[in-house]
């Protein structure tokens, strides 16, 4: 067994990678300094990585950069959990509670990523939660709030807030929630330049971090940002996904089953489109137990439901006069990240970069596509109605329109 101390840690250099055999030991000091100078922790032969600070003996330097990783990183296993101190930061899976699922990043410790931190934690699925805001003592006093939920909704996950995306460490999931939300009377795309340079930024920050990672875009205006995240970050496109369609359609199903007096779980539907005014509800996918909604609702009332979903972001913003809606828009991103760590298989809406599906190709746009853990794995075709198929196909083209005023923001 081989103790690595945070002289190994320095002696490696930034972006170094230590090598750890099993059972070894690393410091919690070792793991700090390993956060602070991008070191990356993982399984291998000791000898290509670093010097331990075997017998307490100060660790002789290394050539820095020497154990730079070569190939894919691999998630970290721990080499003992008995230094777990509080706060350190540990690989995935090593935690004392949460399931393996890893950590998830919520970059912007507002509403919306506090809802999403909510209910991630209480899935008691994940090692760790880390809030990330340049606010960073919202983002502490968050983390700290939420972890005093543990006992309450039984979980085990750990919560951070920090002030970096650096400092949160390497994440297997990133939800980027940062930007400035709408006021009254604003459209989503007149946040398209400010939120451009936030957005742009944290991708570029996370793919240094965390090049494994799937994003999850939640700024607005939605698609355009997801589309921006994606270049900013340079991932591939299964990697980098939009939350909104979970959010549209459960919008929809809600205020439809307000029109039927029935349960909103019973409705399947699938808001496709943008995130906006060419939001696509194709009502020939529209059933209420299997049978046509507009059987159970009627024309022209399904059409106001599809209306006041189209509108319903705005409706909360004119209702809360300050900020944009987070309960819903929290429980969505959570419900992709919490598909994806599952790896259910499940087909969810989501603007994903489209690939040639319904005559849509090189802009991200809702469509449905099937989850894994590592993120999209495939854009599924339903069978649509020509008109349905032309307001989708309407829909990316307005938003590559708006994509065109993005040109020179990075
Ligand atoms: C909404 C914001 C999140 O639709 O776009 O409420």
């Amino acid at each position: 067994m081989t103790v690595w101390g945070a002289g190994a840690v320095e002696a490696l250099g930034a972006g170094g990678t230590l090598r750890v055999a099993p059972g070894d030991v690393v410091t919690p000091l070792a793991r700090e300094r390993a956060r602070e100078l991008d070191v990356v922790i993982e399984p291998g032969t000791p000898a290509a990585g670093g010097t331990p600070a075997a017998g307490g003996a100060p660790a002789a330097r290394a050539a820095a950069g020497s154990g730079k990783a070569a190939s894919a990183p691999v998630q970290p296993r721990p080499p003992s959990g008995a230094l777990f101190r509080r706060g350190a930061p540990l690989p995935p899976g090593t935690g004392p509670g949460g399931s393996g699922a890893g950590r998830v990043v919520i970059v912007g410790a507002g509403n919306v990523g506090m809802i999403a931190a909510l209910r991630l934690a209480d899935a008691d699925l994940f090692d760790e939660i880390v809030l990330v805001d340049i606010d960073e003592g919202r983002a502490a006093g968050v983390a700290l709030d939420l972890s005093h939920t543990a006992p309450l909704s039984g979980f085990a996950t750990r919560i951070r807030g920090v002030g970096t995306v650096e400092a949160a460490g390497r994440a297997d999931y990133v939800v980027i929630t940062a930007g400035k939300p709408r006021t009254p009377g604003m459209s989503r795309s007149d946040l398209i330049g400010t939120n451009a340079a936030i957005v742009g930024d944290v991708a570029a920050r996370v793919a240094a971090t965390s090049p494994q990672a799937v994003i999850v875009v939640v700024t607005n205006p939605l698609d355009e940002m997801t589309q921006h995240a994606w270049t900013s970050s340079g991932f591939p496109a299964e990697r980098v996904v939009g939350m909104a369609g979970v959010l549209d359609t459960a919008r929809f199903q809600a205020l439809s089953a307000l029109a039927t007096g029935g349960r909103a779980d019973r409705i399947e539907a699938w808001a496709l489109g943008s995130h906006g005014d060419e939001m696509v509800v194709p009502l020939s996918r529209a059933r209420l137990d299997g049978r046509p909604l507009a059987e159970a609702v009627g024309a022209t009332a399904l059409d106001a439901v599809v209306g006041r979903a189209r509108g319903s972001g705005a409706e909360v913003v004119g209702l809360l006069r300050s900020g944009s809606a987070f309960l819903a828009p929290g429980l969505s991103a959570a419900r992709m990240v919490l598909a994806m760590a599952r790896d259910t298989g499940e087909v969810l809406p989501a603007a994903v970069l489209a690939d040639g599906t319904y005559g849509i190709r090189d802009v991200y746009v809702g469509l449905p596509a099937r989850f894994g853990r590592g993120g999209v794995r495939a854009i599924v075709e339903l069978d649509l109605r020509p008109e349905e198929l032309t307001a989708l196909r309407s829909a990316a083209e307005r938003i590559r329109e708006r994509l065109g005023s993005l040109a020179g923001v990075s």
